[in-house]
């Protein structure tokens, strides 16, 4: 029912014309990354291919988040070298010809404007929509197709979590991103908009052809949305491969991940 629910919603919304993202590829080649004598990150190598969804487990701590950060250009590695479509974006990243976009765990959303400005912040930063009339009518649709109808104009401390997490992919989205970036989508979400937020994950990737990266806890999810998982464990990928590869795997690192949440 949740599935064709939220796949109606996807087809018929203007957002979906709206989004146009073009399929990108990126290469992380070989990072390495120490916070004082913390190294997080040794000589990490992850390709993802055009138009994929890849899922990262790996556990609190191991810099999931630092290597998503990486990616959007928040971090630069101490060595190594990120490619977005075979442009090298370690040092200097061109936001107009990459459009990378980052659900943030904290979902970092602006606390004294309300969820619409939120939502429209890019668009009227870059003037890319002037018709106020056009602009809420995407803002609205985008809030639909996250559950969030009607709460155009409530101020983010008065959302839970979980409706703040939504309005951070919400805005993400209205970047009309080429790669979004989600760090634990569903975190704080109950079990019901987890199913919601892997049919919008499916559902731009579908529709949009945009490539996901996902750092997730949640199994569930991941099994629901992954065209391949990567494990990263001690700084670096241990292992990539499909949903069911991952999950027959005999190596202890891996199994850890599904034990716990499968049974
Ligand atoms: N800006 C920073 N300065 C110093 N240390 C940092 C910084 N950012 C991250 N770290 C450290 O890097 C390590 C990895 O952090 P990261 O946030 O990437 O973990 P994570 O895998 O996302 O964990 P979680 O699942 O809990 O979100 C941690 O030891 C953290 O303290
Ligand atoms: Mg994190």
């Amino acid at each position: 029912m949740e599935t064709n629910r939220q796949h109606r919603k996807l087809d018929n919304n203007n957002i979906i014309s709206y989004l146009s993202g073009k399929p990108v590829s990126i290469v992380v080649s070989n990072i390495s990354k120490s916070f004082g004598s913390n190294q997080v990150l040794r000589n990490l190598t992850l390709e993802v291919n055009s138009s994929e969804t890849l899922v990262i487990l790996g556990k609190s701590g191991s810099g999931k988040s630092v290597l998503l950060k990486h990616i959007i250009g928040l971090i630069s590695p101490d060595t190594g070298s990120i490619y977005i479509n075979g442009d090298n974006v370690t040092q200097q990243f061109d936001r107009a010809k990459h459009k990378v976009a980052m659900v943030f765990q904290s979902s970092a959303l602006l606390n004294s404007i309300t969820v619409k400005e939120n939502v429209a912040l890019y668009l009227k930063e870059h003037r890319i929509i002037s018709d106020e009339q056009k602009l809420s009518s995407l803002v609205s649709s985008c809030l639909s197709i996250v559950d969030l109808e009607g709460k155009e104009d409530i101020m983010p401390s008065n959302l839970s979590g979980g409706m703040k997490k939504r309005v951070a992919v919400a805005r993400a989205l209205m970047m009309n991103p080429d790669l979004i970036l989600f760090d634990e989508p569903t975190a704080g979400l109950d079990p019901m908009m987890v199913g919601n937020i892997a049919e919008l994950i499916n559902g731009l990737k579908q529709n949009v052809k945009v490539t996901q990266i996902v750092v997730t806890h949640n199994v569930n999810l991941a099994s629901k949305i992954a065209d391949r998982i990567a494990i990263l464990y001690n700084g670096k990928i241990l292992s990539i491969g499909t949903f069911d590869e991952m999950r027959l795997s005999t190596e202890p690192e891996i199994r850890q991940f599904f034990d716990s949440s499968l049974n």
